[in-house]
C-alpha cells in the first residue's frame, strides 16, 4: 500500500492525489483520502485506481490545508469501498491511514467490540484507529501518547498516520517495519511511503526509524520514541531527480524502464570498475571483503525477480571464486530453522529494500550471527539499513511493477562482487579478471545493439499476442534468466509461463508441446550450446514452435526455428545482462497488443511489505 499526507498552507487535496499517483505502483485495488476543513472530516473512497477517486472528488468540497491519503493492496478484506482507507474511528474523529499488517488486531477487536464499537469494514487498520480512541477516552490523555500506547500493544507492521477533527494542523505518523518519509518544507510537512511524492515541493527529508512516532503541530515537527524519549530529527538531502519518476515520452514506465538500461548498467558500474588499471572496487564491501573471501558459504535470500538475479549470481560466484552457494526464497528461508554457520555470508537481494520477508529473513540470519550484505536499489531503504554493509544497484527509481532495469542492475553488482572475491582468493586468472573488466564496460554499448531489436521482437509478439501458454527453456547462467523471461510474461501479459532448465525438459514438460506451444529458447553461444540446440531438435520434433534467442552470426539455430532474436557476444558470465533485455521487450508487447495495464498488473505491487 502507499500512503501520502500533508499539512501547510497549500490545498491538500491536489497534492496528495498527485502522490497517490506516483505510489500506485505499491497497490492499486482501491484508493481514498481525508480532508479536514470547517465543515469537519470528510472521507472519500473508491474501489479501484486512483482515478475513480480523482473522478469522484470532481463533485466534492474539496478544500482543505491537511489530509491523509491511500492507495491498497488488500490484505485484510476484499478491495471495495469499505474496506479502502482511510478509516474513521467509533466516534468519526480520528481518521488513519495504514500500511502494513496488525497481526493480534482480531484480539484487540474483540475487546473493543464487547465495549460497544462498531465496525464498518474488514481491516484490521479500522481495528487500530478504534483502538487509538479507546485509549484516549479511556484515559483522557493527548493523541499522540494514545497512539504511542496504543502502538505499544500492537505486534504487527505498520507505517500510519493519524489525523483528528479536533487538531487542524496535526498529524501524527509512526513506523515498524514499513517504510515512511516526511518531507520539511517551508511551513509544510509531507509523509509518504517514499519520497516520490515528496520530491517536487522539497528536498529535505526525514526517515523515520521503526519504533519511531513524528507529531507535527503548529508548524513544528517532534519525534518521539515508542517509550516516550525525545529522537531527534536526521534531515537529509534527497538525491533524486523529479524527471526520474516520469515518463519522458515513453508509453510506460516499464518501456522507459527496459530502454534505460544502457545507463542504469552503466550505472551500477560507474566509479567501481575500471578496467584500463585493472581495479575494481565496491566501497561497502571493502571493510568485509576478508569476510566474503573467507566465506565457507554464501546464502543469497531474495524474492520474486530478485530472487532470479540470485541465481543467476550462484553460478558465477561457483564458477569464479568457488566458494558454495544457497539461493533461497527468503520466505522459506525465514520459516524453517534455518543452519546459519560461523563464515557463512548472507548476502539479502532487493529493489525496494522493504520486502517484509526478505527484512525478516536477514533479520533472522543477523540474530544467528551472520554477516548480512544488502545488494538494494532504493537508497535509505529499510534493508540497505539493516544489513552490516551493502552495495546500491544505483539503477535509479523503478516505477513499473514487472522489475526491469533493477533486474540487470542487480546482476550487475553482484558479478562485480563475484569478480572482486574471485581475485582476493586468486581463484580467478589475471587475464581472465582482465577480460571480465573490459567485458563488463562493453556491457552497456552491447545492451544498446539488443535495444535495436524492439521492432522485430514487437512483430513477433504480434505473432503470438494470443497464446495461451509459453515455454521458456535455457541452460546454465541462462536457466535463471528463462525462469524470469516466464515471470516478466504471467505478470503483465497474464499468459501463463513457465522457465525450465532446457534438459530438464524432457522430463515432463515435453508432454505439453504442440504447435499451439510457444517454446522461447536461449541458446547462445557458450559451453552448452550443443546441448541446446539438441533441445531445440526436440521441441522441433514435436512441432512446438519456437523463438530462439541467438549470438549475433549464429546460422545453425536460424535454420531450425521459427524465429530468432541476435543479440552480441559477451563473455558467458556476463550472457545474463544481454539474453534477459529480449524476454523483457517481449512480455511488454505482448501485454500491450492484449491491452494490459503494463505498469500496473492485477493483483501485484511492486513493493510487497507483508509477509
Ligand atoms: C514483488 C514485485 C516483484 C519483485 C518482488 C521482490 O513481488 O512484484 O517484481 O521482484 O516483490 O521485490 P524487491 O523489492 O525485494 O526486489
Amino acid at each position: 500500500c502507499g500512503i501520502v499526507a500533508y499539512v501547510g498552507h497549500q490545498e491538500a487535496c491536489p497534492i496528495i492525489i498527485k502522490g497517490l499517483k506516483r505510489l500506485e505502483y505499491r497497490g492499486y485495488d482501491s484508493a481514498g483520502i481525508a480532508l479536514l476543513n470547517k465543515s469537519g472530516l470528510n472521507i472519500y473512497k473508491k474501489k479501484g485506481k486512483v482515478v475513480a477517486l480523482e473522478e469522484e472528488l470532481k463533485s466534492k468540497d474539496t478544500t482543505a490545508c491537511i489530509g491523509i491519503g491511500h492507495t491498497r493492496w488488500a490484505t485484510h478484506g476484499e478491495p471495495n469501498d469499505r474496506n479502502a482507507h482511510p478509516h474513521y474511528s467509533n466516534h468519526k474523529k480520528l481518521a488513519i491511514i495504514h500500511n502494513g499488517i496488525i497481526e493480534n488486531y482480531a484480539t484487540i477487536k474483540q475487546k473493543l467490540l464487547q465495549k460497544g464499537h462498531e465496525f464498518r469494514s474488514e481491516t484490521d487498520s479500522e481495528v487500530l484507529i478504534h483502538f487509538i480512541e479507546d485509549i484516549q477516552s479511556e484515559l483522557n490523555c493527548t493523541l499522540v501518547e494514545a497512539v504511542r500506547l496504543a502502538l505499544q500493544e500492537v505486534v504487527g507492521a505498520y507505517a500510519i498516520v493519524v489525523m483528528t477533527e479536533d487538531e487542524p494542523t496535526q498529524l501524527i505518523a509512526a513506523r515498524k517495519s514499513s517504510p515512511l518519509v516526511i518531507g520539511v518544507g517551508e511551513d509544510e510537512f509531507f509523509f509518504a511511503s517514499d519520497a516520490t511524492p515528496i520530491i517536487e515541493y522539497t528536498k529535505d527529508v526525514v526517515y523515520l526509524d521503526d519504533n519511531q512516532i513524528a507529531l507535527v503541530r503548529n508548524n513544528e515537527l517532534k519525534i518521539v520514541n515508542l517509550e516516550n524519549e525525545r529522537q531527534l530529527p536526521y534531515v537529509q538531502k534527497l538525491e533524486m531527480e523529479l524527471e526520474a519518476i516520469e515518463k519522458g515520452g515513453y508509453d510506460h514506465f516499464m518501456l522507459k524502464e527496459i530502454f534505460e538500461q544502457p545507463r542504469s548498467i552503466a550505472d551500477s558500474m560507474r566509479g567501481r570498475v575500471n578496467s584500463e588499471e585493472g581495479s575494481l572496487q565496491l566501497g561497502g564491501l571493502s571493510e568485509y571483503m576478508g569476510k566474503l573471501a573467507d566465506a565457507k558459504r554464501i546464502i543469497i535470500v531474495g524474492c520474486g525477480t530478485s530472487w532470479h538475479a540470485g541465481l543467476v549470481a550462484e553460478y558465477i560466484f561457483e564458477e569464479l571464486a568457488r566458494i558454495p552457494v544457497e539461493v533461497e526464497y527468503a520466505s522459506e528461508f525465514r520459516y524453517r530453522n534455518p543452519i546459519i554457520r560461523e563464515k557463512d555470508f548472507v548476502i539479502a537481494i532487493s529493489q525496494s529494500g522493504e520486502t517484509a520477508d526478505t527484512l525478516a529473513a536477514i533479520q533472522l540470519a543477523k540474530s544467528k550471527g551472520a554477516t548480512i550484505f544488502g545488494v538494494c536499489n532504493v537508497v535509505g531503504s529499510s534493508i540497505a539499513r539493516e544489513t552490516h554493509a551493502g552495495a546500491y544497484t544505483h539503477a535509479g527509481p523503478e516505477i513499473g511493477v514487472a522489475s526491469t532495469k533493477a533486474f540487470t542492475a542487480q546482476v550487475t553488482v553482484l558479478t562485480q562482487m563475484a569478480i572482486a572475491v574471485a581475485k582476493k582468493r586468486g581463484t580467478i586468472s589475471e587475464g581472465l579478471y582482465r577480460q571480465l573488466l573490459i567485458e563488463l564496460e562493453n556491457i552497456p554499448r552491447k545492451v544498446e545493439q539488443v535495444l535495436k531489436a524492439a521492432d522485430k521482437i514487437k512483430e513477433i509478439a504480434f505473432i503470438f499476442t494470443y497464446a495461451r501458454n509459453f515455454i521458456y527453456l535455457g541452460r546454465g547462467l541462462n536457466f535463471p534468466v528463462a525462469l524470469e523471461g516466464a515471470l516478466k510474461l504471467k505478470e503483465i501479459s497474464y499468459i501463463h509461463a513457465e522457465g525450465y532448465p532446457a534438459a530438464e525438459m524432457k522430463h515432463g514438460p515435453i508432454a505439453l508441446i504442440d504447435e499451439d506451444m510457444p517454446v522461447v529458447f536461449i541458446a547462445t553461444k557458450d559451453s552448452s550450446y550443443e546441448k541446446v540446440v539438441s533441445n531445440i531438435q526436440e521441441v522441433k520434433a514435436r512441432k512446438g514452435r519456437v523463438i530462439a534467442i541467438v549470438t549475433e552470426g549464429d546460422s545453425l539455430i536460424h535454420s531450425m526455428v521459427d524465429f530468432v532474436i541476435e543479440i552480441p557476444k559477451t563473455h558467458e558470465i556476463l550472457m545474463p545482462l544481454l539474453s534477459s533485455i529480449p524476454l523483457q521487450l517481449l512480455s511488454y508487447y505482448i501485454a500491450v497488443m492484449r491491452g494490459r495495464n503494463v505498469d500496473q498488473p492485477r493483483n501485484l505491487a511492486k513493493s510487497v511489505t507483508v509477509e
